[in-house]
């Protein structure tokens, strides 16, 4: 809805053709949050409000998907073929894309193919997608070149998109965050995954500012690794003004405890702004524990990146029957 006059594909790659620069989304808004706490704390908060991009490719989905998208077309290639699970806001996302661009779009699924499809999964077929479904084992194996080979030949040429959107070319579309932020600031901050839009977020700062991550998934050794691994593919240069904050996973991927459903709720009665459990309700409760506990100093004036994904929330309820966030 937010930018609708923006979505033609003709306007998208002419814009490209012209400029890899333009967001053809405009940028996100950027909103203050008013709070005592803050004022108390002396802390400026703004939220990069980047789920108001699309309601269907909304967040870092739409940075991620983007130069990959710029690429499949300028290569000619009319097939996108990408991997997720039954509850992936990437694959959400991909099947909307595709469609809105005029893509064929395949997504391998995670798993036996099930009775009664998800919320996810129902609507990626409603937008053309074509599901194919791999055994776990299988899945393990989905990136191994002989795995793909055979893909190919199954399915005729596509351009891979990794599980999660997560590649070099996902890192420059989510480094154009930084650029469209013309407020000075000291921190930005971000939920993590897999690490690409963090590492977007570094690339985008060259080496300015700090940035911090808050882990979705429970501690995992290689993330930060990885975030140095892809900025520096992208940038050239091997920036460190970055942290991965471990506290806040809430027992791991897609764990939820009463608090932080109770902190989502209440951030919506208060700001009127929608989270989810898996990413960015995750991200907002570190923030304000941290916040709350004095570990920025007065002064600080913080951007937090609302990474979307509430596109995925309807699924989310369906797999915690019995979850109510409003
Ligand atoms: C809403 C949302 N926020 C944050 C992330 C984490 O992003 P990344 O995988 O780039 O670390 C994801 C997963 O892709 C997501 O769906």
């Amino acid at each position: 809805m937010y930018y609708d006059n923006a979505l033609t594909p003709s306007f998208f790659f002419s814009t490209f053709a012209h400029s890899k620069m333009l967001n053809p989304f405009n940028p996100s808004p950027l909103q203050k949050l008013e709070d005592d706490f803050l004022v108390e704390k002396g802390i400026e908060l703004y939220i990069k409000r980047d789920d108001l991009i699309h309601p269907e490719i909304q967040g870092n989905k739409w940075r991620k998907l983007k130069y990959n998208l710029f690429e499949a077309r300028l290569n000619g290639i009319h097939t996108l073929l990408t991997f997720g699970g039954p509850y992936s806001n990437h694959i959400y996302a991909t099947a909307a894309a595709a469609k809105l661009f005029h893509f064929r779009a395949i997504g391998i699924i995670r798993g036996e193919e099930p009775t009664v499809l998800s919320p996810t999964l129902k609507f990626a077929e409603s937008k053309g997608m074509e599901l194919y479904y791999m055994d776990r084992e299988s899945y393990r194996q989905k990136d191994d070149p002989t795995n793909l080979e055979s893909l190919r030949v199954q399915i005729g040429d596509f351009y891979l998109i990794p599980e999660g959107g997560t590649n070099p070319l996902a890192v420059e579309g989510a480094a154009e965050i930084i650029e469209e932020i013309d407020i000075p600031f000291d921190y930005i901050c971000t939920a993590v995954g897999t690490g690409g839009t963090l590492a977007g977020l570094v690339a985008g700062l060259k080496g300015e500012k700090q940035a911090i991550g808050f882990s979705s998934l429970k501690g995992e050794d290689t993330l930060t690794a990885k975030v140095f691994e892809l900025s520096e593919f992208v940038t050239g240069f091997h920036y460190n003004n970055f942290s991965i904050n471990f506290d806040y996973h809430f027992g791991g991927y897609a764990k939820v405890k009463p608090e932080l459903i109770a902190f989502i709720k209440d951030f919506k009665l208060k700001y009127n702004i929608q989270l989810e459990p898996v990413y960015t309700g995750k991200m907002f409760y570190g923030l304000f524990d941290m916040i709350k506990n004095d570990r920025f100093t007065r002064g600080s004036r913080i951007v937090a990146l609302h990474t979307g994904g509430l596109q995925g929330l309807s699924g989310f309820m369906d797999y915690f029957p019995g979850l109510e966030l409003s």
